[in-house]
């Protein structure tokens, strides 16, 4: 990086020497002078619309709080957002990057939450210098393994992170077989791996792996299936909308009581109060819990309760990192947001000390190392029972950052 930093330098002052820029400082201002007049442009594609509507705008909510918190100003300038709804659409992902990159010229797109789309949306990045691409969700391994970039950041994890403890824990309880159960698309695989692995680690062994197609949620054949199994335990993957139906199915289908359920936390997280008793007693395992016992997470979750009056979750706490990264790297370059290359400098060395999910840093790869924890719903909330992966960061495989 340094590396590239210096030659843009050394180009810029050649630049300047061989065009009399330098003897003619007056004739004009510099990029920097006429950017700091002018507002940065975050774009946002993020699902407004479907089953993981609830988590677009715990992010957007979140992220918008924490730049309001700051004046609403990123080193020093103004903020716009020009947000689209990513409908889930993996087809549509090409189109809408596009839209915000060439049409709307952003400085920063944040987005998605979806992996395919993530994905699509790396493909797209990795070719460019800029814009920025910050991740606040979408967990999709490629992203900060084979298509990770130097202009692509996240702020959420990666599908294996909060996974493969989860189906640790599976076999730290006593549990020999399970089933596991999602939806056919990148996230839903991968996690289903990673969780498979972690059980394997501890002897456990997977007897049947259930995929549907995404966002499908015709669970009651495969509930059937599951109960005819008999497996000691069950690992599913679901978030949003889709989540609340497949718990209170599993609730209705007399298996709550009799096969413990497991998974990565966006099975129960932020639909706590929707799911009731369906959600109830459930251990996951996510880089968040509500009751964190940090002066940043009692801050936090009183603001966000006073803004929007509803409790925040995992989504909202990475739109609300996504915008201290963002006001963290813009301050780093007093504005200069166009100086892609000293933004990228100030992403990869940032650490995010006053995060409410505890302090997190960004890895070569771009992606957060932390905490993962063990919770369980109780009362409507993601209670802390313990640590169950201490900074942990993500394996890269396939990262190789140019
Ligand atoms: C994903 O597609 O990466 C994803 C969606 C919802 C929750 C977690 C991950």
């Amino acid at each position: 990086m340094s590396k590239n930093r210096n030659s843009r330098r050394s180009f810029i002052a050649n630049t300047a020497a061989t065009t009399g820029l330098i003897a003619a400082s007056s004739f004009a201002p510099t990029r920097f002078a006429i950017g700091a007049t002018s507002k940065i442009k975050v774009g946002i594609l993020l699902p407004y619309s479907g089953t993981y509507a609830m988590l677009g705008n715990s992010i957007t909510n979140a992220m918008k709080m924490r730049i309001e918190q700051a004046g609403g100003r990123m080193g020093g300038r103004l903020v716009e957002y020009v947000a689209l709804d990513s409908e889930m659409s993996v087809p549509k992902a090409p189109q809408n990057t596009n839209k915000l990159i060439k049409k709307e010229k952003v400085n920063f797109l944040v987005g998605p939450v979806h992996s395919g789309i993530a994905a699509a949306m790396a493909k797209i990045m990795g070719q460019r210098k800029s814009p920025i691409m910050i991740v606040p969700n979408a967990g999709s391994n490629a992203v900060t393994g084979p298509l990770c970039a130097p202009n692509i950041f996240r702020t959420s994890f990666s599908n294996w992170q909060p996974a493969f403890p989860g189906g640790v824990l599976m076999g730290k309880e006593g549990h020999k077989t399970c089933v596991t159960i999602s939806w056919k698309y990148g996230a839903g695989i991968q996690m289903m791996d990673a969780g498979r692995n972690g059980f394997m680690t501890k002897g456990g062994k997977s007897i049947k792996d259930i995929l549907l197609p995404f966002p499908n949620v015709e669970f009651q054949a495969h509930l059937s299936e599951i109960a005819a199994l008999k497996p000691d335990c069950v690992f599913a993957f679901f978030s949003g909308g889709g989540a609340i139906k497949f718990l209170k199915d599993y609730e209705a289908a007399g298996l709550k009581n009799k096969i413990p359920l497991y998974g990565p936390g966006f099975l129960t997280e932020g639909i706590e109060k929707a799911a009731g008793s369906a959600a109830e007693g459930i251990k996951t395992t996510l880089h968040y819990a509500s009751n964190l016992d940090n002066p940043e997470n009692h801050k936090f979750r009183t603001n966000y309760k006073t803004a929007f009056n509803t409790d925040p979750n995992v989504f909202s706490v990475q739109g609300y990192d996504t915008g201290s990264l963002l006001l963290q790297a813009s301050a780093a370059v007093g504005g200069d947001v166009e100086s892609v290359v000293d933004v990228i400098e100030a992403m990869e060395t940032s650490r995010v000390p006053d995060s409410p999910r505890g302090p997190w840093s960004m890895s070569k790869a771009h992606n957060p190392i932390q905490n993962i924890y063990l919770r369980q719903v109780e009362g409507g909330q993601q209670k802390f029972l313990g640590v169950a992966a201490k900074d942990l960061a993500d394996p890269a495989a396939g990262c190789k950052m140019t």
